[in-house]
């Protein structure tokens, strides 16, 4: 990695988001400078606007650099991803349970070793660079070396992240079970006090799902993210049909799937739910109502065959709750969300709903943001917001550059990427005004 002297400055074409598009439609939701300026000083943005009217107010010392057919966007958010699975990623043939039990419950055996963990979280979040994501939320494993690795791994690049040790307790290999519901809050407390808060991490505790924890786990769960204000909580709920059917006869006394976690007081501001593929209309006006937050991870319901997320639903005017984009690796199949919005965008439209380019970029930047409650330091641009920043090349194959040639506007030229393109459209990356990747004959 190498570092910017500060302050210093991007000059190319940028584009932010300043409204929800499902809310205030696609033309009022974004502001796209074709020629802009981005100042950059101590990690945060100091001013962005158009190079003209900006560069009067430059200091003679400001170091410009000049990106050519690029388009400069917030850094990509991938709301919901483990780590631990990337040595998993295309494993074939089965659905959500068979091939946890087969694939995903060996792999994650591995980490309770440190080094291990180190070397694969390492790995990790250099694939999410070269994607263009500079803030990811991830599972762990049980263990907690898991979680050391992670966040040490983080801090090294300057990350904002957010992360947690994964509880279970029945379910699951005895390998990877909390040895009682108390050693997994215990074990939960120290992490959180270890590293909640410390620079730009964030704790997330982390019930896998209800079938993996009891009830004496599920509550000690919710009286943990109850203590510690600030915490994230993460889990996943209806992705599969034949989970939605386990859990309905794991606990046969409530309403439905999220029933059971809002009976546990898992609902509410910083929960993040993967997939609710299949959520009931209670269910969605719960996470409304409550203020959680949904994990989309379109790459993943497709390869494990779990089934096709309503945008409309989810949506819905008189009760929008947030959505952010989320690759799921390993059951997802790409690091790169433009990869997450192209598979998105294919099943809207089986959906019958036809998802902009709009939209797809803003549930990556400032929609991911505020279904993570970050919307004030990072997934936009503007004064304040915290450095992070793709710079896309919009010519990074010969067939997008020659689609390119036949582009009319931004919103087209947008949607061509999200199509074709995939990490190798990464020209350069900031974290916290830093250059944390650069592709090399770009
Ligand atoms: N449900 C519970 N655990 C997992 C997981 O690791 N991946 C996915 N896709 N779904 C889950
Ligand atoms: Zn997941």
């Amino acid at each position: 990695m190498t570092t910017k002297s500060h302050p210093h400055a991007i000059r190319s074409a940028a584009l932010t988001f300043i409204a929800d598009p499902f809310l205030v439609g696609s033309a009022d939701a974004f502001h796209y400078e074709s020629d802009a300026l981005i100042v950059m000083e101590n990690g945060k943005i100091k001013s962005f606007g158009s190079y003209d009217q900006l560069k009067s107010t430059l200091a003679d010392d400001v170091v410009i650099t000049t990106y050519k057919d690029s388009l400069v966007l917030p850094g990509f958010i991938d709301t919901h991803i483990h780590y631990p699975q990337t040595q998993i990623m295309g494993a074939f043939g089965k659905q959500l349970i068979d091939w946890l039990n087969n694939y995903t419950f060996i792999a994650e055996q591995q980490f309770s070793n440190f080094d291990y963990a180190k070397k694969v979280a390492e790995f990790f979040l250099d694939e999410c660079l070269k994607a263009g994501t500079t803030t990811v939320m991830t599972y762990c494993t049980v263990h907690p070396e898991s979680v050391d690795a992670f966040f040490e791994s983080a801090t090294d690049r300057k990350m904002r992240v957010i992360a947690g040790k994964v509880l279970m307790d029945r379910n699951a290999p005895p390998a990877l079970l909390d040895k009682s519901a108390q050693t997994g809050y215990d074990q939960s407390l120290a992490l959180i006090n270890k590293w909640h808060d410390k620079g730009r991490l964030s704790y997330a505790i982390t019930p896998r799902f209800a079938p993996t924890s009891t009830h004496e786990q599920l509550e000690s769960t919710g009286a943990l993210w109850k203590k510690v204000p600030g915490t994230y909580m993460q889990t996943h709920v209806s992705e599969n049909i034949g989970e939605i059917a386990w859990v309905k006869e794991l606990f046969p006394d409530h309403k439905d799937y999220l029933d059971v976690y809002d009976y546990y007081g898992l609902l509410g501001k910083r929960a993040v739910y993967g997939h609710a593929v299949h959520l009931n209309e209670r269910e969605w006006q719960r996470m409304y109502e409550t203020g959680s937050s949904v994990a989309h991870c379109p790459t993943s319901n497709e390869f494990l065959g779990s089934g096709l997320f309503n945008f409309e639903t989810a949506k819905k005017k008189e009760r929008p709750v947030k959505v952010g984009l989320a690759t799921d690796i390993g059951a997802g199949t790409s690091f790169s969300q433009l990869q997450s919005m192209n598979e998105s965008y294919k099943i809207a439209q089986l959906g019958g709903f036809a998802l902009s380019s709009i939209h797809a970029f803003y549930l990556a930047t400032k929609g991911a943001a505020e279904a993570l409650g970050l919307e004030d330091k990072i997934g936009s641009i503007k004064p304040g917001m915290e450095a992070d920043l793709i710079v896309l090349d919009l010519k990074s194959t010969s067939l997008i550059d020659f689609r390119m040639g036949h582009c009319k506007n931004i919103e087209e030229a947008l949607f061509i990427q999200m199509i074709m393109g995939d990490d190798r459209a990464t020209k350069a990356v900031y974290v916290a005004g830093s250059i944390a990747f650069e592709k090399i004959h770009s």
